[in-house]
């Protein structure tokens, strides 16, 4: 819309419903500033002669083996895609002296933290299962191109993104669709679990902002200002994408129900191995680098989600 031209890939893996993520695209390819190609970033052949083809200014690198849980069935996807395929982005992104790559992080990098709100400057090294091991591995593989390279980058730690076409496997679709079809759901922790749910345009407006927040290097910055995650090291940054305001689950579930109008049928589990009891995001550093905030309320947002499925699934 505001007149770049954009250059998609994806391969629009099996990990769920593929027509999904067909759906998304054939939004995306109604803009003729859009092209997509179906290229696997772990083929680093093909991706380089998308990067040749396209010679980028800036790289958001969001594709990924994403899932916590999937990531204790199936570890291997995510060395493969996330360590493999995003050393290839960024081997791409040098090559073609890209002035800003920025790569998708999450807030399970947090792992075991108990310090809440999380902020960007605290460590974040004990990550609990191997999808967050591997985003922190892209958080540490990202700051050594910055540094060796002089390629600036900004990693981004989402905290769970939910919206209309949002992952199957993740609370709010499991809920919306388990309460529609009279099926039990599935809690954890007794619903005692905390989540700082963020709208998925509030994340956009996030990333597309920040593209213009391009990190500069450590000899350049007369002082790294107090509370900004700028490495002394790189042109390197970390930026928390969260709504500032942690839910507890059983709180979101009342709110889906209310949405629904029909109450859940509750199977309530324990936490699950490598599930983390909360996740709370301060995002002051992203309010301070582009003066916006995301703030889509809880219940604006599962309005809008349970809107889109019910069209979306004619139910
Ligand atoms: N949704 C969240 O709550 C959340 C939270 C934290 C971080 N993230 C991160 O945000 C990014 C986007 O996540 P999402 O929730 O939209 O998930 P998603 O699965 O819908 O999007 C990831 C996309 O990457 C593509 N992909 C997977 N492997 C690929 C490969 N090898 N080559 C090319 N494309 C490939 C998939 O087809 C998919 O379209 C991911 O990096 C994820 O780890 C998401």
């Amino acid at each position: 819309a505001e007149g770049f031209d954009v250059v998609g890939i994806d391969a629009l893996t099996d990990y769920y419903d593929v027509s999904l993520k067909e759906s998304r695209h054939a939004i995306l390819q109604q803009s003729n500033h859009f092209k997509a190609h179906i290229v696997n970033i772990e083929d680093f052949g093909a991706i380089s002669e998308v990067f040749e083809d396209t010679k980028p200014e800036a790289v958001v690198h969001l594709a990924a083996q994403a899932g916590v849980r999937y990531s204790l069935e199936n570890p291997r996807a995510y060395i493969d895609t996330n360590i493999t395929g995003t050393f290839n982005v960024m081997e791409c992104a040098r090559a073609h002296d890209v002035s800003h790559l920025l790569m998708a992080s999450t807030s399970s990098v947090y792992g075991a933290n108990e310090e809440m709100p999380f902020t960007e400057t605290e460590k974040a090294d004990t990550p609990l299962t191997i999808y967050a091991a591997t985003k922190k591995a892209n958080e540490m593989m990202g700051h050594s191109y910055a540094h060796l390279w002089n390629l600036p980058v900004t990693m981004f730690r989402f905290f769970t993104v939910y919206g209309p076409y949002g992952r199957p496997d993740m609370a709010l679709f499991k809920f919306t669709k388990g309460i529609i079809e009279g099926t039990p759901i599935e809690i954890y922790n007794n619903g005692d679990m905390w989540r700082d749910f963020t709208y998925v345009e509030d994340l956009v407006r996030g990333i597309r902002l920040l593209v213009d927040a391009v990190p500069i290097r450590p000899e350049s910055a007369a002082t790294i200002p107090e509370g900004d995650s700028l490495s002394p090291a790189a042109p390197f940054r970390v930026v928390n994408i969260g709504n500032s305001d942690k839910v507890r689950l059983s709180d979101f579930v009342e709110a889906i129900e209310q949405e629904i109008g029909k109450p859940a049928i509750r199977n309530y589990l324990e936490m699950q191995k490598g599930d983390v009891p909360a996740t709370w995001a301060d995002a002051s550093l992203l309010q301070r680098l582009t003066g916006f905030r995301p703030q889509t309320d809880v219940r604006e947002g599962v309005r809008r989600f349970v809107a889109w499925y019910r069209e979306y699934y004619s139910v």
